[in-house]
């Protein structure tokens, strides 16, 4: 793993995604260990994670890890998909890590999505976060237009969570999880840029060629507020791993 220079946001050049995965899946094991009973992890989704997510229920399996007194809060989910629908965000949790180690469901949170006064549920969630004493270590992908959560680009970056409409990009990136294009929710409530900042140490996965353009614009580029990912620029414990593929476009 090699740390590039002169980058606005620390970025680390992973050899693999594996590489990457181990990295982040010590620092989870260490913070476990260190504070077992009160650790509050932010989540994500999507392909990036799902290497992560695997190795942490192998350390779980092997008894390193425990997460019995872990609260988690995850980053989005869809607006629109009946409960227990096989694309929600609730149930890519279930499968690929919730069910699998020791998280109860009392200890993991999904944003409100279907409150009759969903910003009143908005804002109560956000004080749920707050009153845990806030997240620890945010996971984070980043969409190849750069968006965060859903924040899309042109987010405020002092955003709360929110109901948000999806970019066509990102409908289109995530069509691949659906039947047809056209079921893919229009809708989605995103935890803010502004909440994501106010996690302790934030952690981005960026692997694969759709993300090189992005961040070359982020990490070449001049700080922009119209790309949610800048907003990390202004975090003082952020840290992205990018592989080869992802980082195709800062050379030179
Ligand atoms: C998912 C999320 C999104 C994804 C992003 C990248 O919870 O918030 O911002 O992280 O769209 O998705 P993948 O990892 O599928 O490339």
């Amino acid at each position: 793993m090699q740390r590039l220079p002169d980058t606005p946001i620390p970025t680390y050049l992973v050899e693999s995604q594996a590489s990457a995965n181990a990295h982040l899946a010590d620092e989870l094991s260490a913070l476990l260990k260190e504070r077992p009973r009160d650790l509050i992890l932010g989540l994500a989704t999507g392909s990036s994670p799902v290497g992560l997510y695997a190795e942490l229920v192998r350390r779980f399996e092997e008894d390193w890890i425990d997460f019995s007194f872990v609260k988690t809060f995850n980053l989005d989910e869809y607006r629109g998909l009946p409960s227990g629908h096989p694309t929600s965000y609730r149930t890519f949790m279930a499968e690929h890590l919730f069910s699998k180690v020791n998280l109860g469901p009392r200890n993991t949170h999904l944003p409100p999505t279907k409150a009759e006064d969903l910003d009143a549920a908005c804002q109560a969630w956000e004080e749920e976060i707050q009153a845990t004493g806030g997240i620890d270590w945010q996971l984070l992908g980043v969409g190849r237009n750069g968006h965060i959560g859903f924040n899309e680009p042109g987010s405020a970056f002092d955003s709360r969570t929110r109901k948000v409409e999806l970019a066509e990009s990102t409908r289109e990136a995530n069509a691949r999880f659906f039947d047809s294009g056209d079921e893919v929710p229009t809708e989605a409530v995103t935890m803010g840029i502004g909440t994501i900042l106010e996690a302790k140490r934030v952690r981005v996965l960026a692997f694969g060629p759709t993300k090189a353009d992005v961040l070359a614009r982020v990490l070449r580029g001049e700080d922009d507020e119209s790309i949610p990912l800048n907003a990390l620029r202004r975090h003082p414990d952020a840290a992205l791993f990018i592989d080869e593929a992802a980082a195709a476009g800062l050379r030179g």
